[in-house]
């Protein structure tokens, strides 16, 4: 069975495009945004790249750690993030597992055989502080990754554990938040002194500045 959410991401040392890690004692204290692509020197994983590149000043507002994998060594992921940084515009600094014997690529379960018995799936896993992983997505090989959702959702699980609140569908920061079902109304009036707006007894939403 692969990793659920609430389980904690599995530990591993392993080679990187910035040398040796040991993956829990890099990530300690930070949020991590781990994710796997099929293979260097492929367009969609180019773009994906690229992406998480340009993105570095929004993942580091939020203290998230981008950490990508691949099965290819070291040197080829060198040798790529030339091409990634020549057609994307970019100066690719966060590193990229080198997971050639596919070590940690079975650890979390991101070999799919449907889609090839070799080469990673596109994989997501958002991992908290504690090492606990908070969300999983899989997108198969053909189709990239949307970036405003994972930006999206780390701002929501950031939101939601500050807050003790959910979020609404499709929500953004500054939009109306859950007040949750565990919560009863008479904590809620202390949680919340500002009020909410209750549609339903089980659909309540208030507003935090
Ligand atoms: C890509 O990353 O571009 C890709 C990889 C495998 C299949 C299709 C696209």
């Amino acid at each position: 069975m692969g990793l659920r959410i609430g389980d904690i991401a599995p530990d591993f040392d392993i080679e990187t495009t910035k040398g040796k890690i040991n993956f829990h004692e890099w990530a300690k204290g930070n949020w991590v945004f781990f994710f796997s692509h099929p293979a260097d020197y492929t367009p969609v994983c180019t773009t994906e790249m690229g992406r998480t590149s340009q993105l570095a000043s929004e993942f580091a507002k939020r203290n998230v750690l981008p950490l990508g994998l691949s099965t290819d060594t070291v040197d080829e992921h060198l040798g790529w993030i030339n091409d990634v940084n020549d057609t994307q515009n970019t100066d690719l600094q966060f590193p990229i597992v080198a997971d050639k014997g596919k070590k940690v690529a079975e650890l979390y379960d991101m070999i799919h055989s449907g889609e090839s018995d070799t080469a990673a799936v596109r994989s997501v896993f958002i991992i908290d502080p504690n090492h606990k992983i908070r969300l999983t997505m899989t997108y198969p090989m053909a189709v990239g990754r949307n970036f405003d959702e994972i930006l999206r959702v780390i701002d929501a699980l950031q939101f939601s554990d500050k807050h003790n609140v959910a979020c609404p569908a499709d929500w953004r920061p500054g939009e109306k938040v859950i007040i949750k079902p565990t919560v009863s109304n008479e904590e809620a009036e202390k949680l919340f002194p500002q009020g909410w707006d209750e549609l339903r007894p089980y659909l309540r939403f208030t507003e935090i500045k």
